[in-house]
């Protein structure tokens, strides 16, 4: 997948098209979702990897809503504002 660095990008990384499938892969996910917002409702499951131990120990960190875990909910709201139809 792209990795959305923009407005536009963000929004329409996989919102378009019939870009869907039963497991998405991210490689290189780095410690975010951002890029995965716009294909979590074309893909049944998808998978986060990352080199970096602190980027993956970041991301279950999230996962699992542990202290101090990111809060992703403004920008999830941002893209599905985006979208306009979520
Ligand atoms: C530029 S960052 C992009 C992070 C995220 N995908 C984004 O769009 O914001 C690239 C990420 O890929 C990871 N990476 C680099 N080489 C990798 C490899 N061979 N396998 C898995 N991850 C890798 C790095 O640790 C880094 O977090």
């Amino acid at each position: 997948m792209q990795n959305g660095r923009n407005d536009t990008t963000i929004g329409n990384n996989a919102n378009t098209g019939d870009v869907k499938g039963d497991i998405l892969i991210d490689i290189g996910s780095g410690p975010t979702i951002y890029q995965l917002l716009s294909a979590c409702e074309k893909f049944n499951k998808i998978i986060v990897s990352d080199y970096a131990d602190r980027n993956r120990q970041e991301l279950e960190k999230w996962l699992k809503k542990g202290p101090g875990a990111f809060d992703w909910t403004l920008v999830v709201k941002y893209v599905c504002k985006l979208e306009g139809q979520r």
